[in-house]
């Protein structure tokens, strides 16, 4: 069996810092393992670029995933090769191996159709269990679904199930949360949420390119100059349905020891940047979110990493854990930032996949999923 998970997981100093996503591919791994299957498994990690990076390695993750299954894993220190081969094959049915980072080989995100090839070598069945990269027509998320029969695995056909469930056919008001930094890669699915939603609340970085397109001076703020006409055009579009920061936390530096203030999202001083919502913005986002029936939150309204920009994303995490809906929450800071306020039980589905998550609410073609129906 060569099993495709996304271990693209949090690593700090070689360590774990967030292993949901590991724990998340454990039914598919568990399910094969009670089937007696011998199983490859392979996965990227971070953005190596086609280049070998020690702190890229999954070494660390063989580790870990011996921990949570409870049966050992073997590591290979390549993903294609005569060591990789050597290892698939003398693999003995019930035993695991982990491949080192399909990232660390150019072809990958080339979806080069050799190194596929090798890839479906090490297998007989592959199993997609990667919802975090179905977005990717990467060679281990599509490529070698051509060379092997494919199924996909128990975590993507959850992750599908909930996103078409609550989102297909969304009980109303279906009211969607942006966030994050940049709005050039989220205006196919700003687009798409202006048509399928009752409101678009709208917060973090990609906010202040909003506001600087219909006139304002964001001064040091984040803003990208390339999409204020598209950025227009949605909110010409959106009308009432899309709301915008009124206020906001400024701060004199991009640092923790900046002095900050609360300022209207028109007046942000000379010098100073905006870093979280306001008091106002929150509550009205608060408001939105209490009487939705439906919530997707995708990216966070501040800077929440640094204590002093936190509140907007830590209390709006807070009021959409206790809205009495149906909450999908995807993308990985958004996911901490509940995670971190203890409510990850509170939310109906919290998604592994960010940018898969994205692009599935978008409407667009998952070629990791389109590659295993055809
Ligand atoms: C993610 O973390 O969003 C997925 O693992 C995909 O990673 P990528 O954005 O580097 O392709
Ligand atoms: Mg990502």
């Amino acid at each position: 069996m060569l099993l495709r998970v996304d271990f693209n997981v949090p690593m700090k100093d070689g360590a774990i810092e967030d292993d949901t996503r590991i724990r998340a591919a454990l039914p598919t791994i568990q399910f094969l393992l009670d089937r007696e299957a011998s199983i490859v498994i392979c996965s990227h990690l971070g953005r190596p670029k086609g280049r070998v990076a020690e702190e890229h390695s999954l070494r660390p993750i063989a580790a870990h995933l011996q921990l949570l299954v409870g049966e050992p894993v073997g590591f290979v220190g390549q993903t294609i090769g005569p060591e990789a081969e050597q290892a698939a094959q003398a693999l003995k049915s019930g035993e695991l191996l982990l491949l080192e980072n399909t990232r660390f080989n150019p072809e990958e995100t080339k979806n080069d159709p050799d190194f596929a090839r090798a890839l479906a070598g090490l297998g007989e069945v592959y199993v997609n269990d990667a919802f975090g990269t179905v977005h990717r027509a990467h060679a281990s998320t599509e490529g070698v679904a051509h060379f092997l029969p494919s199924a996909a695995g128990l975590l993507i056909e959850k992750e599908v199930q909930y996103l078409e469930n609550a989102l297909a056919d969304p009980a109303r008001p279906f009211v969607a949360v942006l966030g994050g930094a940049k709005i050039s890669d989220k205006i196919g699915v700003v687009g798409s949420l202006i048509e399928r939603t009752e409101a678009l609340l709208i917060g973090g970085g990609m906010a202040n390119t909003f506001l600087a397109a219909q006139g304002m001076d964001m001064a040091e703020s984040l803003t990208e100059p390339d999409s204020y006409s598209v950025a227009l055009e949605l909110i010409e579009i959106a009308g009432e349905k899309l709301h915008l920061p009124t206020d906001a936390v400024v701060a004199d530096d991009f640092s923790t020891e900046a002095a900050t203030q609360v300022v209207e999202v028109e007046n942000v001083p000379g010098g100073w940047r905006v870093l979280d919502i306001g008091p106002q913005t929150l509550e009205s986002f608060e408001r939105e979110v209490a009487g939705a029936a439906t919530v997707f939150w995708n990216g966070p309204v501040g800077v929440f990493e640094m204590a002093p920009f936190a509140k907007g994303t830590m209390e709006l995490a807070r009021a959409i854990a206790q809205s009495s809906s149906v909450s999908i929450v995807g993308g990985g800071d958004s996911a901490s930032a509940i995670r971190q306020a203890g409510l990850a039980d509170q939310i109906t589905h919290l998604s592994t996949g960010g940018g898969a998550s994205l692009a599935f609410l978008e409407g667009r073609q998952l070629p990791g999923l389109a590659v295993l129906q055809a």
